[in-house]
C-alpha cells in the first residue's frame, strides 16, 4: 500500500520514467495475467499488455480507468487483471459494430468479422472482470455530453485511427480524466500515421504537458495530464485550427481561456490566430 501511495506522488511530481515500465522481468501476478492474454485474439502485443498492466497498477486503487475501443477485449484482459488486483473500476466505451465497414478493419478477413461473435468474445474473455467491468456500447463521441468531469485516473484511448477520431477520443478523454491522471493510446508507430500525427499535435507538442513520450519496445504513448480543462481548451482550439475554422477557434480560446491558467502558449496561439484572420 505505501509503496503505491509512494508511486502514485511521484507521477503527480513527474518524477518517474514511465516510458521506461518495461525494464523488469514480469512478477508472477503479470506472469498470469500474461497467459490469460496469450489465448485472446488481440491488436495489441504482449509487451503492450503489460505495460497497460503496469500503468494501471500505478494509479491510486479504488479509482476508475476507462478505454475507448475494447474489440474483442485483449488490452481488457490486461486492465482488468490489474483491476481486480488494484480495486479498479473498468469502463469500456465501443461500438462492437459494423465491424465489416469500419475502414481500420479492411486489412482482415470479412468472414471473421461478425458483428456479435465478436461483442460475445468481448463478454467471454472480460468476465472475470465481473461487476467492476461497466460496458457502454456506442460511439465515443455520444458518451461526451453524459460523462462528467475528474472520473478516472487512466484513459487508455485504441479507437479508430484516423486523424479526428483520435483527436475526438483525446478530447473525450481530456474531458473526464482527473488532474494528474495517465493518459495512453496505442499505434503510435510508423504505420499509424494519423496517430502519430494527431498524437503529435495535440500532446507532444503540448508545453505544459510534462511527462509523456513512448513505452520503450510498443507503440503505446502516455501522457500525465496536470491540468485537464487547460489541455481541453488547446486541443478544442487545435482541432478548429486544423479543419481551417480560425474564426471559431479564436473565439473558443478567448471564452475559454478565461477560467484557465494564462500561459506563452495561449498568448501565441491568440497572435497565430489574429493573423491567419486578418489574411481571410
Ligand atoms: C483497434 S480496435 C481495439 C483493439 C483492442 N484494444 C485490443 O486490445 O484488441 C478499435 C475498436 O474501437 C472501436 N471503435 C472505433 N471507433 C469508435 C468510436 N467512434 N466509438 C466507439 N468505438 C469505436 C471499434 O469498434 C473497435 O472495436
Amino acid at each position: 500500500m505505501l509503496i503505491t501511495i509512494l508511486k502514485v506522488r511521484q507521477i503527480a511530481n513527474v518524477n518517474i520514467d514511465i516510458s521506461k515500465i518495461l525494464e523488469h522481468e514480469p512478477t508472477q501476478d503479470e506472469r498470469v495475467m500474461l497467459e490469460h492474454f496469450s489465448i485472446i485474439n488481440s491488436l495489441v502485443i504482449d509487451l503492450e499488455a503489460l505495460a497497460l498492466f503496469r500503468l494501471c497498477m500505478m494509479v491510486s486503487p479504488h479509482t476508475r480507468v476507462l478505454e475507448i475501443g475494447s474489440y474483442r477485449g485483449g488490452s481488457t484482459v490486461a486492465i482488468g487483471h490489474a483491476a481486480m488486483l488494484n480495486q479498479l473500476d473498468v469502463f469500456c466505451i465501443d461500438r462492437w459494430s459494423e465491424y465489416q465497414q469500419q475502414s481500420d478493419f479492411n486489412h482482415m478477413d470479412k468472414a471473421q468479422l461478425n458483428d456479435l461473435r465478436i461483442l460475445a468474445e468481448f463478454i467471454a474473455n472480460t468476465s472475470f472482470i465481473k461487476d467492476r467491468l461497466f460496458m457502454l456500447r456506442g460511439d465515443a463521441v455520444s458518451f461526451s455530453p453524459i460523462l462528467g468531469c475528474n472520473l478516472f485516473s487512466l484513459v487508455f484511448v485504441d479507437g479508430a485511427h484516423d486523424y479526428y477520431s483520435v483527436v475526438d477520443d483525446i478530447l473525450c478523454a481530456l474531458k473526464v480524466i482527473k488532474p494528474g491522471g495517465i493518459l495512453c493510446g496505442h499505434d503510435y508507430h510508423s504505420a499509424g500515421i494519423d496517430v502519430k500525427k494527431a498524437v503529435h499535435d495535440v500532446i507532444m507538442l503540448s508545453e505544459t504537458i510534462i511527462s509523456k513520450g513512448l513505452i520503450e519496445n510498443t507503440s503505446i504513448w502516455y501522457a500525465v495530464i496536470k491540468d485537464p480543462e487547460y489541455e481541453l481548451l488547446l486541443v478544442n482550439v487545435i482541432k478548429q485550427m486544423a479543419l481551417g475554422n480560425f474564426v471559431e477557434a479564436l473565439a473558443l480560446l478567448t471564452e475559454g481561456s478565461e477560467s484557465v491558467e494564462q500561459t506563452k502558449e495561449i498568448d501565441c496561439l491568440r497572435k497565430g490566430l489574429e493573423f491567419e484572420i486578418s489574411l481571410l
